[in-house]
């Protein structure tokens, strides 16, 4: 079965396609960052406008890449929320074009389900002996600890109570004059740095997560230090620390009380190598399963939305409505 995905929930315009939910055909990825860098982040009309211009492009594209034709397609799939209104409106009339001319159907996806599938998408993965399993979604606009206990059965563990991780990141690296996105930048200023310097790791009790006052200890630490620019990478890396500190500590909680043996990390932050590396030890020593997506696929692409859609229509066969739904939850 090959499915097209397609991804506009964000600054973002993307489109792959998928055979069978675990094999790649193609993954193009149109990427908007230079666009809203000037601005130091997302400008949601921007990113509307200038998928409208990409999305036609870039859906050629991918059927290209893939060696196919319109009617080599069986399913259309498409990020139906959560994300920018202006920006899903594109992907969906997109897709709902592609699904009425061919007669094939549009499976809507819960981008944060297809952040999920993005672990489906590497070559060794089964997913036989995938469920049950905790899932730590870590992006821009959520942070999130979930039981996956089948296809489409998800319970919420803990979630974020004012900023999101990623966005976290993304708000210290602009006040430090990093950047925009923050993720990546302050992973790189911080490779290597050795410091001292310690924020505490937030904690919201329970599941849940606060990442918007580790976000003000570093901006009030540097208001009252007036550290040198030097100073800025260590910055950079405790906060890091503390950020990564949390997510490590709540999950391997989660893991513990709900005895679940298989952990799965999925989101633009899942790219982070400290993080990637400091579960992986954590596996080793307490003897968990840990399923990683390829760094590429963290971030938002098509191909983790043509996945998911493929075991959504297959072993769900519960559809998400048609519509644009922007505060849309798992
Ligand atoms: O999943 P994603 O691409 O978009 C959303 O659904 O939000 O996640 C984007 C977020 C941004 O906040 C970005 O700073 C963060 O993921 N990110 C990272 C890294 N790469 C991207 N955060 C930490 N380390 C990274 N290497
Ligand atoms: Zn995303």
């Amino acid at each position: 079965m090959k499915i097209i995905g397609i991804e506009t929930s964000c600054d973002e315009t993307a489109a792959a396609v998928v055979e069978d939910g675990s094999q790649i055909l193609s993954n193009i990825v149109s990427s908007q960052v230079k666009i809203h860098a000037e601005h130091g982040g997302v400008v949601p009309e921007l990113a509307a406008r200038h998928h409208v211009e990409a999305i036609n492009f870039i859906v050629f594209q991918a059927l290209k890449k893939a060696g196919l034709d319109f009617q080599d397609l069986d399913a259309v799939a498409v990020t139906v929320g959560p994300g920018l209104p202006g920006a899903l409106v594109v992907g969906l009339a997109a897709a709902q074009t592609i699904g009425t001319v061919l007669e094939i159907p549009v499976v809507g996806i819960n981008h944060l389900e297809g952040h999920l599938y993005a672990n489906f998408l590497t070559p060794e993965f089964s997913a036989k002996t995938f469920f049950p399993a905790m899932a730590l979604i870590v992006s821009g606009g959520h942070t999130s600890l979930v039981l996956c206990r089948r296809h489409g059965r998800y319970q919420i563990l803990g979630a974020t109570r004012d900023d999101a991780v990623g966005e976290a990141f993304d708000k210290v690296a602009r006040f430090l004059g990093l950047g925009y996105p923050g993720g990546p930048v302050i992973e790189k200023v911080s490779a290597g740095v050795k410091t001292d310097l310690k924020f505490p790791a937030p904690d919201a009790g329970n599941y849940d997560f606060s990442y918007s006052g580790l976000k003000t200890a570093v901006i009030n630490w540097v208001r009252q230090k007036r550290p040198a620019p030097e100073v800025i990478p260590e910055i950079a890396a405790a906060f890091q620390k503390a950020a990564i500190e949390a997510l490590v500590n709540k999950t391997l909680k989660a893991l513990r009380d709900k005895k679940i043996n298989n952990l799965v990390l999925a989101g633009g932050v899942a790219a982070n190598k400290m993080l990637r590396e400091t579960f992986q030890a954590k596996s080793q020593n307490l003897n968990f399963n840990l399923f990683l997506p390829p760094r590429e696929l963290c971030t938002d692409n098509a191909a983790m939305i043509a996945a998911a859609a493929y075991y959504r229509y297959k072993f769900v066969k519960k559809f998400l409505p048609l519509e644009v739904q922007p505060n849309l939850n798992l």
